[in-house]
């Protein structure tokens, strides 16, 4: 294994040290490279460029591969609740049976929200989108919690963006502030929360809480994604938690992050309200000039299936099936997954379906609408930008602050 890389910049030669991660990845450091060469790296988009070491989440994006502190994502579905997910993502173990039971506990007890946020609440138009909502009052909520442990922060978020993402789903139909109920577990009773209508508790459905167990597990980290990237810079500059979990709520939203999982539904109803024609949507997709791309396709580092993606089918087949429910969708979904996946443009350019190609089928399974499907991503990844923060903060990271290269006016007069 090489441990430094040798370069010659006129007629200069320079070392440059490597690192190497646990599974042998490797990076060329490049910290001292401006001080000793006067160059900097260029990289739109950072695709070549690591920006810390971790040790939560780790991806080998050649073979599929998706850990979560070195447990691999197939067996924490089988055998982990979120809320047990959460602990082993934020602490680095699985809980023991007492820790569970405590860290549980413990988020009950902060099972409520502040009464000035319902107030300021009730003044949020309707309209407004609910991920807008959620990042704004996530900010908000930093003013009404006064921790004096720092673990409690974590605990508190845990608590409170459930009540937040149920008020919101709640307002939009037209049904008072949800019902908690602290005899139920994390999935139970945010199902409670969102579905309870006046004196009548939400049937509980063994299926149902599985299902959302399930797709909580597979958002709850993902390494240096955009929204977990935006949630270390800011807090890489001293900014409050809540604040950088709301910043990061803002990145998940764009379409080409989180928001997918709305805008894939949104593609394959107009597929299939057009006529169902797979074909001429994947030529679509393939067309360079028009902006269309196919949704819930392609990332940045899978080269090769994407293991959420597999697993996140199999639910949806799974709940649709044990609910009895008939859904065109799904099926449409199966076939532009198999005609895409046979398509040169797609396997030349490694595109296969990513998380977020099955999710919305998961969760409209459920009885979420379209309009939340990007909260529920939300609150399922709120562990990991938590990690992440914390992680962060623990390594003393420095401030993020890149460098760029100006392209504009060279120093000129103002001339009058
Ligand atoms: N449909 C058609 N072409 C695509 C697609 C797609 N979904 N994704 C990538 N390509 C093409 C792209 O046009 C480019 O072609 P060329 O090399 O000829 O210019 C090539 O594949 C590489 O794409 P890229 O945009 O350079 O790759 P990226 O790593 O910058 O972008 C991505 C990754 C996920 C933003 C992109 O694949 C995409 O826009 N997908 C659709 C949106 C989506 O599903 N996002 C959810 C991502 S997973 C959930 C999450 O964690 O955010």
């Amino acid at each position: 294994m090489c441990s430094v890389v040798n370069f010659n910049i006129n007629g200069y030669h320079y070392k440059l040290p490597v690192i190497y991660g646990t599974f042998y990845e490797k990076a060329i450091n490049i910290s001292q490279l401006r001080e000793n060469t006067g160059l900097i790296t260029f990289d739109p988009g950072f695709k070549n460029t690591g920006i810390t070491k971790s040790s939560i989440s780790f991806i080998d994006g050649e073979k599929g591969e998706l850990l979560y502190r070195g447990y691999p994502i197939e067996q924490i579905i089988n055998k982990c609740s979120f809320i047990e997910t959460s602990y082993l993502i934020l602490n680095g173990e699985l809980p023991n049976t007492a820790q569970l039971k405590s860290f549980s506990e413990k988020i009950k007890t902060f099972n409520h929200l502040h009464k000035e946020i319902n107030k300021i609440f009730d003044h949020i138009p309707n309209f407004y989108h609910p991920m807008g909502i959620l990042s704004s009052l996530t900010y908000i909520l930093d003013t009404f919690i006064n921790c004096l442990q720092e673990e409690d922060m974590y605990l508190h978020l845990l608590a409170k963006l459930p009540i937040l993402a149920a008020l919101t789903y709640r307002k939009k139909v037209g049904l008072p502030p949800p019902h908690i109920n602290p005899n139920l577990d994390y999935t139970s009773n945010l199902l409670e929360m969102f579905f309870s209508i006046p004196n009548k508790s939400y049937e509980q459905n063994p299926i149902i809480t599985d299902a959302l167990n399930k797709i909580l597990i597979l958002h709850a980290d993902h390494e240096q994604n955009c929204s977990t990237t935006t949630v270390r810079l800011l807090g890489s500059a001293d900014t409050g938690l809540f604040s950088s979990i709301s910043a990061g709520m803002s990145a998940l939203w764009g379409r080409l992050h989180g928001g997918a999982n709305q805008a894939v539904i949104e593609m394959l109803e107009d597929i299939l309200q057009s006529g169902g024609n797979i074909k001429k949507w994947i030529e679509k997709a393939k067309n360079k000039k028009d902006p269309f791309r196919l949704m819930g396709f392609g990332h940045r580092i899978y080269k090769n299936f994407d293991p959420r993606a597999k697993i996140a089918k199999k639910v949806a087949e799974n709940i649709i099936q044990q609910l009895g429910i008939s859904d065109p969708i799904l099926e449409l979904a199966k076939n532009l997954e198999e005609n895409a996946l046979q398509d040169p443009y797609f396997v030349e350019k490694k595109l296969y379906p990513n998380i977020d190609f099955y999710s919305g089928i998961i969760y409209q399974a459920i009885g979420i609408p379209k309009y939340m499907f990007t909260v529920m991503f939300a609150l399922g990844r709120l562990p990991g930008w938590m990690a992440h923060w914390k992680e962060m903060k623990y390594n003393k990271d420095p401030i993020g602050r890149p460098r760029q290269i100006y392209i504009g006016y060279k120093k000129r007069n103002i001339q009058k």
